[in-house]
């Protein structure tokens, strides 16, 4: 029969070890920690052979007191709390006092301190825990040498020394992305590896995101009640193909969490699909009572006690300020003043409100003197002295889209010229030229607009002659089950034979879209979900493979209300500056752009 027996300290210390301490990067976290936590202001990390063989780091927080040096080894021996109500409302990094002593059973290590009114510094190890007198003239060095050489079947398991340093490297990133205001250094194997100095929440996330990430970000900053979200989160032209620049933070605490990752995942999927993942940099603040952090041994996941609330709130937060038009990242941050725009007279203005919102349907409009009105306005060649214009508005451009809601303002995607091997729109606005994927930017009105189908409002447009279209064996049963979801979306359809279906009418919206195609394409969305849930669970699919059908194709000649028409959707359309795919529907080049290209005025 087996006897039962207490554990020994030290096995007890180190099967706690394995939850808190996995790899040299767990033991980064937890000094890094320990440090902001003394209220850091610089921190140096540095590491040998990816952290296995020493890790050492050195801070100028508060220190450790003589008494409490040899405290801080001992398990559940912490400064920062003292009570459940303190553990409720958190708000430091560290509360157990767990981690200095499991790192200690599991490592040789080594901490001088010394505290900030002490007279000189004191040393302790994992062995000698009476405190020695040692040389520091502030703040904290902790050093951990050969990780887990006292459990050499935990030492197995840790892998390269570069891949130990990357996790390494990934921990510092974290923790640096959240404190812009600490100085921080890495190196690695006495080489530097990034040096970070103290400064902003912007230049932090440019030096470690890039400036790429940043110029393709929007700023967030939200509040609702006692919550707060900030920081960065990148459009989609921007979105990654792994989650490698995912950064989310609980009240400065680097998590992943479910709830979290679902808020997010909704508020991007408008604008990104398939297997690309959106980039961000962000930041929940919440009362600490509002969100346990006691719920995972390496703190990495959070629970919230408002839990839709939350969710709710970090969606719409994000969803609007991904959705906002346009922004001044993609005006042109012009320094010079602003060309001033000759705008079109009052009845060129109505004649383009005029125009057909169909663009697809090629009819050029009768009666319309658009095209010899557009020479009214100010073209480049006409304006040599234009340093001397007085400025059309006051200071920075702003967004060309913002300009969208005032009808005294000319249109912030201008009037279109022509088009580029049936490709390209292109049209004049008040900052030059301006460039529109075609088939992009209606893809992405389309998308918008296909909303109200799947509402059950489609809008329904009948075919005089019934399209017959092929149908293998797959896609009949397919037709028959989902039925009903396809005559709420406005397609009806009905079996013509034994491999063919006959559609009497599709949503108006999609009036102009190669029925055959587009039919095949849907019962292959609809194929593999059953018929309740279809909508839901493909709601971004379907309505990109609508939108797909449904816009102008490439090489369709418009007519010049055609490209007017389309323009002014954009500017009305909620996110039209980038495609379903998440790449940028239209571009602009200024003024000083094109003067540039030619060196004019250098
Ligand atoms: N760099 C440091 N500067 C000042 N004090 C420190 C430092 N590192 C550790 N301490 C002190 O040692 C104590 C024990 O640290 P330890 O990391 O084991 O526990 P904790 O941070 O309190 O909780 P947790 O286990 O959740 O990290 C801390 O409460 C703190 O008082
Ligand atoms: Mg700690």
């Amino acid at each position: 029969m087996p006897v039962i027996h207490k554990l020994p300290e030290v096995l007890i210390n180190q099967i706690a070890a394995g939850e808190v301490v996995e790899r040299p990067a767990s033991v980064l976290k937890e000094l890094m920690e320990n440090s902001l936590d003394a209220g850091s202001r610089s921190i140096e990390v540095q590491l040998q052979q990816g952290g296995v063989k020493q890790l050492r780091i050195t801070d100028d927080g508060c220190g450790i007191d003589h008494d409490d040096l040899a405290l801080a080894l001992e398990r559940h021996a912490t400064s920062k709390i003292s009570s459940l109500e303190d553990l409720e409302a958190v708000a430091t990094m560290g509360f157990r006092g767990e981690a200095l002593a499991a790192i200690a059973s599991v490592a040789r290590m080594r901490i001088i301190s010394r505290a900030t009114d002490a007279s000189h510094a004191w040393r302790v190890t994992e062995r000698e825990r009476e405190p020695v007198p040692a040389a520091l003239s502030s703040g904290t060095v902790i050093e951990v040498e050969d990780l887990y050489y006292n459990t050499p079947a935990r030492r197995k398991f840790l892998k390269s020394e570069g891949t130990e340093f990357g996790h390494c490297d990934d921990v510092f990133r974290r923790i640096a992305l959240a404190r812009p205001g600490v100085g921080f250094q890495l190196m690695h194997n006495g080489r530097l590896s990034l040096r970070l100095p103290a400064g902003d929440a912007a230049r932090r996330v440019r030096e470690i995101l890039g400036d790429d990430f940043l110029a393709n970000s929007r700023e967030i900053d939200a509040q609702s009640g006692s919550l707060r979200l900030t920081g960065f989160a990148a459009l989609p032209a921007y979105a990654r193909a792994s989650r490698d620049a995912q950064f989310f933070y609980v009240n400065g605490r680097f998590v992943r969490d479910k709830l979290i990752a679902h808020a997010l995942r909704e508020a991007y999927a408008d604008i990104l699909h398939g297997a690309r993942h959106p980039a961000f940099v962000l930041f929940l603040d919440i009362e600490p009572s509002g969100v346990d952090v006691n719920v995972h041994p390496a703190k990495t996941e959070v629970r919230f006690r408002e839990a839709r609330a939350v969710h709710q709130f970090i969606f719409h937060a994000l969803e609007r300020g991904l959705a906002a038009p346009v922004q001044a990242a993609s005006a042109p941050a012009e320094t010079e003043e602003p060309l001033r725009y000759a705008g079109p007279t009052e009845q060129v203005r109505m004649a383009v409100e005029e125009a057909p919102h169909d663009y697809t349907t090629g009819h050029e409009p009768t009666g319309f003197q658009f095209q010899g009105q557009t020479r009214s306005y100010a073209t480049p060649a006409s304006a040599p002295h234009r340093e001397n214009w007085p400025p059309s508005r006051p200071g920075n451009v702003a967004s060309p889209m913002a300009a969208a809601h005032d009808p005294t303002r000319p249109p912030p995607l201008g009037y279109a010229v022509g088009q580029i091997h049936g490709v390209y729109v292109l049209a004049q606005n008040e900052h030059g030229l301006v460039l529109v994927d075609m088939h992009a930017a209606h893809e992405r009105i389309l998308y918008e607009q296909l909303k109200h189908v799947l509402n059950g409002n489609p809008g329904v447009q009948r075919l005089l002659i019934p399209a017959v279209i092929n149908a293998s064996k797959i896609e009949m049963a397919t037709a028959e089950e989902h039925t009903a979801t396809l005559a709420h979306m406005g397609f009806d359809i009905a079996a013509a034979g034994p491999a063919e279906l006959s559609v009497r009418s599709v949503p108006a919206l999609l009036g102009r879209a190669n029925i055959s195609d587009l039919l095949h394409a849907l019962l292959a969305e609809l194929r593999d979900y059953p018929a309740s849930e279809v909508i839901a669970a493909r709601r971004n699919e379907l309505l990109a493979t609508m939108a797909c059908h449904g816009a102008v194709r490439a090489n369709r000649q418009l007519a010049l209300p055609e490209m007017n028409a389309l323009l002014r959707d954009m500017e009305a359309t909620e996110r039209a500056d980038q495609c379903n795919h998440g790449r940028p529907t239209w571009t602009q080049l200024s003024m000083t752009d094109l003067d540039r290209l030619f060196m004019r005025g250098q």
